[in-house]
């Protein structure tokens, strides 16, 4: 950890809310014995945990090293009910750019949650038909108690789910219109820009502020600018993830090169 370095953010932040590690193995570590060990708390409670899932390449390392605990170390899912933060609109379930897909592929197909705990914002139709999705989604998140635990990834532009740029604080789960900087991030994965979706639907500032517990993890070089705008700059919803400043209950789990700007 090399929190001493950084010096000129108040030393209970640092000590308390911020952890940068060597390497994004490191850090993703981190991460999921925090998950488990909430996993493993609820257990032992003889209770549910709702945790808040986000898809992206930042958190594939901290999936991994959960299946491995599951695998291994007797992690069990059992008792774990996921919400993930967005899914593209429209896209098929199936379709290997869904984060639908993504999940299977490095969670959920490799671990012994119950498929009926699993909630992906996937949703087909209408417009109009969306609004009432968007609606249920929110409504099921509060109907189990709300998030335990919610683990974010932040874009360049600084969305956090995908609440982009300019959405309000008491945001709910809802359609939303892709940023061109998150459109042309996703462009890789759909072989051309004109093959990423315009839309998605994703949970709201509201809903993730609510979380009980809130990880931010960002990994590599490409996060140091809007690192530095979220946690030093102003809390505004020009940058989303701002906001978790003024949340005692987010922690910030770095590697040294997202952390470099600090
Ligand atoms: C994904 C999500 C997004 C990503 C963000 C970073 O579910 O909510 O906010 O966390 O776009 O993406 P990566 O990790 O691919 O850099």
């Amino acid at each position: 950890m090399e929190n001493s370095v950084i010096n000129h953010l108040p030393t209970d932040f640092t000590t308390n809310r911020l952890h940068v590690f060597d390497d994004a193995l490191k850090a993703s570590d981190y991460v999921a014995r925090q998950i488990a060990a909430l996993i493993r708390r609820r257990q032992l409670e003889g209770r549910e945990v709702v945790l808040g899932l986000a898809t992206g390449s930042t958190p594939k390392g901290v999936y991994e090293e959960l299946v491995r605990m599951h695998r291994y170390d007797g992690l069990s899912f059992e008792n774990v009910i996921t919400f993930n933060l967005d899914e593209y609109y429209p896209i098929e379930p199936h379709d290997e750019q869904s984060y639908t897909w993504f999940m299977n592929q490095y969670l959920f197909s490799h671990v012994n949650i119950n498929p009926h705990n699993i909630h992906i914002p996937h949703v087909t139709g209408p417009e109009n038909h969306v609004k009432n999705y968007c609606d249920e989604y929110e409504n099921k998140i509060i109907a189990k108690g709300g998030i335990d635990l919610q683990l974010l990834g932040i874009g360049r532009n600084g969305h956090i789910g995908f609440n982009e740029p300019g959405s309000c604080f008491d945001s709910v789960t809802r359609l939303i219109n892709l940023h061109p900087v998150t459109r042309n991030d996703a462009q890789v994965y759909f072989g051309g820009i004109e093959n990423v979706p315009k839309q998605a639907v994703s949970i709201g500032m509201s809903t993730i502020s609510q979380a009980r517990n809130i990880l931010l993890l960002a990994l590599g070089p490409a996060k140091s600018e809007i690192i530095k705008q979220a946690i030093d700059g102003p809390i505004t919803p020009d940058v989303p993830a701002s906001i978790l400043q003024s949340l005692p209950q987010a922690q910030y789990i770095f590697d040294k090169n997202a952390a470099a700007l600090l």
